[in-house]
């Protein structure tokens, strides 16, 4: 019998790419998605690539209604959680806004997991690391306080599985800590999609190549780092998606050493913003238009993973290189713009 997972948020940047990979791997797959922040896009590109339409229930998680609704009506495995929101600035200018919607919404899931016991896949972020002391972050650094709204709704999601795995009979619970997801599917049928003025460096980079921007500011120049720029773990979306096929199969085939259980999922090699610049212009034969600005508020100076964990546990590994996961954003934001 093939397993049902719920993907929460599955319309938007991850969750369309962890779709496809769930129903390639012989899951079903029902997409939730409220459409706050996104388009239709990418979810008739998830059905393009896979032939079939997938069931998709538009609805708002912080409606506890639907959300029991949305359980009753189809018997959910395993729960992916992806459906919140993710702008750290605006999360520091409109706190309750992200209180409200981003706990919320987990809360009511968690509610339907006590129900029913079920298996609960957090997407957590290695902003819980903070400024790390010690480098590559394993699944032991210790969390740092949050620095912004939106990284303290993280920490607390994190905290809330721990303590209802813990009381609950059959709710099972794993945290992924992703680092910098970049890149677009090979298809070129989904992609990141930021509405507005990116505040990503990747899609800030294909939006100033194919001239949306102006020019692309680098971030502060003089850290203490080889090239002066910040450094980052910059995963590639299809191989972050990959992660979490393995975390649910590793969830639903009993394979859980603790029933709370956290993974990195990065690749464990630091690149710089510089050196990300430089192998974008390379790999798609171009020159971007780029200046040294000074730093932006709160960026770590460096983070990368140690994936260990992962890569024994969930026997998962990382394995496109930045310069094929630059070409897929290039070519993503060239499909884009029609060209
Ligand atoms: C990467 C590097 C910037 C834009 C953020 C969130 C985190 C996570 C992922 C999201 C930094 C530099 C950027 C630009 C630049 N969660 N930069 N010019 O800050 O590592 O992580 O996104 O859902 O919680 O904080 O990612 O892509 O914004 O920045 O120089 O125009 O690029 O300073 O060094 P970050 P990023």
């Amino acid at each position: 019998m093939k397993k049902t997972v719920l993907v929460s948020g599955g319309a938007g940047f991850i969750g369309s790419h962890v779709t496809v990979e769930l129903a390639q791997a012989g899951y079903n797959v029902v997409i939730a998605d409220n459409f706050s922040n996104c388009d239709r896009t990418n979810y008739n590109g998830v059905c393009e690539i896979l032939g079939e339409k997938l069931p998709l229930v538009e609805m708002d998680f912080c409606d506890a209604a639907a959300v029991e609704r949305l359980f009753s009506e189809y018997k959910i495995d395993a729960c992916i959680h992806f459906a919140a929101y993710k702008a750290v600035g605006e999360s520091v200018a409109d706190p309750l806004k992200y209180y409200g919607n981003n706990l919320k919404s987990f809360l009511n899931i968690l509610e339907q997991a006590r129900k029913r016991g079920l298996n609960v896949l957090f997407s957590s972020s290695a902003t819980v690391y903070g400024e790390p002391e010690k480098l590559p972050v394993t699944e032991q650094s210790p969390r740092q306080e949050a620095t912004s709204p939106y990284g303290n709704t993280k920490q607390m999601c994190e905290d809330f599985l721990r303590d209802c795995v813990a009381a609950y009979d059959g709710v099972k619970g794993i945290a992924l800590r992703y680092f910098n997801p970049i890149g677009a599917h090979p298809s070129a049928l989904i992609g990141e999609l930021p509405r507005g003025v990116p505040n990503n460096l990747v899609p800030f980079i294909t939006q100033t190549a194919i001239g949306k921007r102006e020019c692309l500011s680098i971030f502060g120049n003089d850290y203490p780092t080889p090239d002066g720029t910040c450094q980052r773990d910059y995963i590639d979306i299809v191989d972050l998606a990959k992660a979490h096929v393995c975390a649910v199969a590793r969830m639903l085939d009993g394979k859980m050493k603790k029933p709370y259980e956290i993974f990195n999922i990065g690749t464990g090699r630091p690149v710089s913003v510089m050196e990300l610049v430089t192998a974008f212009e390379k790999v798609n034969n171009l020159k971007l238009n780029y200046k040294f600005a000074p730093r932006r508020a709160g960026d770590v100076t460096a983070i990368w993973a140690d994936p260990t964990l992962a890569n024994e546990e969930l026997g998962w590994k990382a394995e496109r290189s930045v310069e094929d996961t630059l070409a897929a954003a290039w070519a993503w934001e060239k499909k884009l713009a029609g060209k």
